[in-house]
């Protein structure tokens, strides 16, 4: 006999604290996310996510699934992200992700991606707060873990975050993320964080705020000023991986970082999309810790180097340091 899957309320977030990592796709594969988890203990980052997992022709398979998870546990839970459209493939993908380990599966209708919208997923779902619905509920009724939703305030404009976070709710979400900026506002530096107010308003399921968290203290700030449960960040962890717990770090501390991520990739065999160089120059990119980039003139010094090993060899030597 089977059961019914229990009710939204009835399945516990396992987040260790409420301050949590981003999804981030092409960022946030298994190296990155283990190196900020096993600097961040368990009560300054509370969990993370895997980069969305996209189901388009046919449910992606276990083994994929458990590809994206990693192979490290840590205490901190690490989500699955999934992104489509399709109600039965997004269910039978979540089953898999259950059966390869998640703890959770949170659904994408933020992503602005050209391919996304084409494809009727991602932020595109935006425009039809009734399919978020029927997307949630055919994943909450799939799977006995805790579902949640991650979107963005809208998709041309903010009028309808009420609307869009009841929705939300509706279908079973456990948590709703809501990323402050509409698709069409991509990801511009400025943030409205009454968006997320009005949508923690709106709905009794928790609230988790994101966008424009840049420092440690803006974690607070956030949901202080708006209400919601947790916070997340972004690009402010691949600025600053110790955001969660606020602590300084030296030059040493912040080269070691990166030269562990260049060797993870390396020993795991693992750096999709241009090498281990261009993956160290991503977060370069953002990269504050530690004051390693001195300023956006030094950031460019970094970033132009044509020759990986050489760039490698730099921060090897800063690593050295105390
Ligand atoms: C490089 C990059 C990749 C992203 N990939 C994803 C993703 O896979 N899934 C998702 O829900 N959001 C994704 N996002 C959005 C972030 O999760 C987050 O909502 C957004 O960056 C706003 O937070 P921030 O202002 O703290 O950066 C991505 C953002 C960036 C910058």
């Amino acid at each position: 006999m089977t059961s019914a899957p229990p009710s939204p309320a009835a399945r516990t977030l396992p987040f260790t604290a409420p301050w949590l990592l981003a999804p981030m796709e092409g960022v946030t594969e298994p190296c990155f996310r283990d190196l900020v988890l096993s600097r961040n203990a368990p009560e300054h980052l509370g969990g993370t996510f895997t980069e969305f997992v996209r189901v388009h022709a046919t449910p992606v398979p276990r083994a994929i699934v458990r590809r994206h998870i990693g192979p490290s546990r840590f205490p901190q839970p690490v989500g699955v992200q999934l992104m489509g459209n399709d109600l039965e493939r997004l269910a039978a993908t979540a089953r898999n992700a259950v059966a390869a380990g998640a703890p959770l599966v949170d659904l994408n209708f933020g992503c602005p991606a050209k391919g996304a919208i084409a494809g009727c997923a991602g932020s595109a779902l935006l425009r039809d707060p009734a399919a978020v619905e029927r997307v949630v509920r055919a994943v909450a009724s799939a799977v006995f873990v805790p579902v949640t939703a991650k979107i963005r305030a809208g998709y041309d404009d903010a009028s309808r975050v009420e609307e869009l976070a009841r929705a939300a709710e509706q279908g079973g979400a456990s948590m709703l993320t809501v990323h402050c900026r509409t698709r069409a506002e991509g990801y511009c530096p400025e943030v409205d964080w009454t968006r997320i107010a009005r949508a923690a308003r709106a709905v009794s399921i928790p609230v988790c705020g994101n966008g424009g968290v840049e420092t440690h203290a803006d974690f607070e700030r956030l949901r202080r000023e708006t209400g919601a449960r947790l916070a997340m960040v972004g690009r402010g962890a691949l600025a600053d991986p110790w955001i969660f717990s606020g602590r300084r770090v030296s030059v040493g501390e912040s080269a070691r970082f990166l030269v562990e991520y260049a060797d993870l990739m390396r020993e795991r065999n693992q750096w999709p999309g241009g090498g281990i160089a261009a993956r160290v120059k991503q977060l370069l990119r953002y990269w504050t810790a530690g004051g390693l980039v001195e300023n956006e003139e030094h950031r460019l010094v970094w970033l132009r180097e044509k020759d990986g090993e050489a760039l490698l060899a730099r921060l090897r030597t800063l690593a050295a340091q105390p």
